[in-house]
């Protein structure tokens, strides 16, 4: 049967990709920044999985305001990387795994939870710039992904409470697809930022970090806490953390190890967090 076997959490900072993308890895601003993904680079050589289930939000690239989807999961056999106004970045193309996600579709709507199914979607930096976060800039990615896109830029986002319990059914669906299959679950976003309005450059790092705390060691407890609660202490785009609840949520119960830890300020106009959480065999 499927397993999973880790999950990984990040920021999606755009401006990451750029910094990628046009070479300035090397600048002191940004070797800040890249330096806390080099024990992660090393980590995913050696724990390639075979399919990563990546959640992610949209930024009204694929989906326009005229469509919302609360959750959507990506069932296609590849996924075109989005124009987000430059041109799309130059990264390889996302090979899905159709049958893997029509499981879990399956699985998780009939676990009472009902996922917007996409046959057709362009990716955007939310799942771009974690990718090239931990695997760099190769011709291909190395392995199948799943893309499960989050409603966190227009109100109402799900509760934080939701999405971990999203997490158990997910991971319920990947216990029950029957091949053995490496699986880790990506839950990408956050920390701290707000991007508009009168607040715009809010960073929390009391909250971040205590947020970091409670993900790994009492994750139940932080699912109660209210949307609000981030909006007011992390800032409007801060709520893309509910996001890794639900990779938290797709965890064994018993207490993951703890692989590798960073948070840096800034990275652009955002708190830059990153964990990897293995399960223990
Ligand atoms: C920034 C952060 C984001 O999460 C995003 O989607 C766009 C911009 C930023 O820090 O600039
Ligand atoms: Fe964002």
């Amino acid at each position: 049967m499927a397993h999973v076997s880790a999950s990984v959490y990040t920021s999606h900072v755009p401006a990451i990709g750029a910094a990628l993308d046009l070479g300035k890895t090397g600048e002191p601003y940004w070797q800040k920044v890249f330096g806390g993904y080099e024990f992660s680079k090393k980590w995913i050589k050696q724990h390639t999985p075979d399919v990563i289930f990546l959640v992610y939000n949209d930024h009204a690239t694929a989906f326009s305001l005229e469509i919302i989807p609360t959750f959507a999961i990506g069932t296609a056999a590849e996924f075109a990387v989005a124009d987000e106004g430059w041109g799309p970045r130059p990264v390889p193309k996302v090979v899905g795994h159709p049958e893997l996600a029509s499981h879990i579709a399956q699985s998780v709507i009939q676990d009472d939870f009902d996922l917007t199914i996409v046959n057709k979607m362009d990716v955007d930096h939310g799942l771009t710039v974690p990718l090239s976060l931990l695997f760099g800039q190769p011709e291909a990615w190395p392995c199948r992904i799943i893309p499960f896109a989050v409603n966190v830029v227009q109100y109402p986002p799900p509760s934080g409470q939701r999405c971990w319990q999203l997490g158990h059914a997910i991971r319920r669906a990947i216990e029950s697809y029957d091949e053995d299959l490496d699986v880790q679950v990506w839950g990408t976003g956050g920390m701290s930022h707000q991007l508009q309005g009168p607040r715009a450059g809010l960073i929390n790092t009391e909250f971040d970090k205590a947020f970091l705390d409670r993900l790994i060691a009492d994750p139940a407890a932080l699912a109660k806490m209210p949307h609000i609660d981030y909006v007011r202490e992390a800032g409007s785009e801060g709520i893309e953390l509910v996001m890794w609840l639900i990779a938290r949520g797709a965890m064994s119960d018993a207490p993951p190890e703890v692989v590798h830890r960073f948070y840096h300020v800034p990275a652009s106009n955002t708190a830059v967090g990153h964990l990897i959480l293995e399960n223990r065999r």
